[in-house]
């Protein structure tokens, strides 16, 4: 039997909101063009992508359906995944022929419906291990057993590993980080993508300041408790002073 991998959902309602704004999307893709497998990478190192693809696997998890995380960065050690629990059989042992069963690199987590796979030993040759034949195999077992299957990838601005993997799934999203990824870096990324441009599904803007979010989403807070009891209150005022 092996360890359930214990995960914890953001409670900040503001970025659960945002998070299912993008949650609404690649249902949509899901429903209109049966999209199951979604890839996440970065216009730049450490703006989030980890975090957005993880927390989109949650909500999905949470809204019911069968969803799993592939974390496909073979680039960093377990120990740098904020993930306490450690690998016995992974992404990397899967590719390198050493586990032959790939329900057994599949991890249980306390999220229900949420799978999880680790990506196992930092790898030194990454590009060899995706390219294996075996991950097209796995990608299309997965997309038979799970409704969604979340991909998270390092950044295109530092390696292609993302762009290796682009034409054996359904569709991509690139997380930028406000403040952070610049105009060249993002238009880099899409340049470099651009051989698989009916597969993008969109831009993730990561890391926005309130008032940012604000800007882009204007009434964002308008169901929250605070305001609907004003509104409640102001009625009561109202009617009172008639
Ligand atoms: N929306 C957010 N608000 C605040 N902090 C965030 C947000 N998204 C991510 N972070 C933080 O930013 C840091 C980097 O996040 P994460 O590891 O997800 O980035 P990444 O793009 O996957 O990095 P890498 O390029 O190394 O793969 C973490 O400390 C994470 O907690
Ligand atoms: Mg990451």
């Amino acid at each position: 039997m092996k360890e359930r991998l214990d995960l914890y959902p953001v409670n900040n309602s503001i970025l659960n909101d945002a998070i299912d704004r993008i949650v609404v999307k690649l249902h949509g893709l899901n429903k209109k063009n049966g999209a199951k497998t979604f890839l996440c990478t970065g216009a730049g190192a450490n703006g989030g992508t980890t975090t957005v693809a993880l927390n989109i696997a949650i909500s999905l998890a949470e809204a019911g359906w069968k969803t799993v995380f592939l974390d496909c960065d073979l680039r960093k050690d377990q120990r740098f995944k904020r993930i306490g629990t450690e690998a016995k059989t992974s992404l990397t042992g899967f590719l390198t022929g050493e586990v032959s069963d790939y329900n057994n690199i599949i991890y249980n987590t306390s999220v229900d419906n949420l799978d999880y796979v680790f990506s196992g030993e930092k790898n030194e040759n990454p590009v060899r291990l995706l390219c294996n034949a075996k991950m097209e195999t796995l990608l299309s077992r997965l997309k038979k057993s799970y409704d969604f299957v979340i991909i998270d990838t390092p950044p295109v601005s530092i390696t292609n590993d993302a762009e290796i993997l682009i034409p054996v799934v359904d569709k991509y999203l690139i997380v930028v980080c406000m403040n952070e990824t610049t105009k060249k870096q993002l238009v880099d990324s899409r340049i470099q993508l651009g051989d698989y441009e009916k597969k993008f599904a969109g831009i993730v803007a990561n890391k926005l300041g309130i008032m940012q979010y604000k800007g882009a989403v204007k009434d964002f807070d308008y169901f929250s408790k605070k305001n609907l009891l004003k509104k409640q209150n102001d009625a009561i005022e109202r009617k009172k002073g008639k």
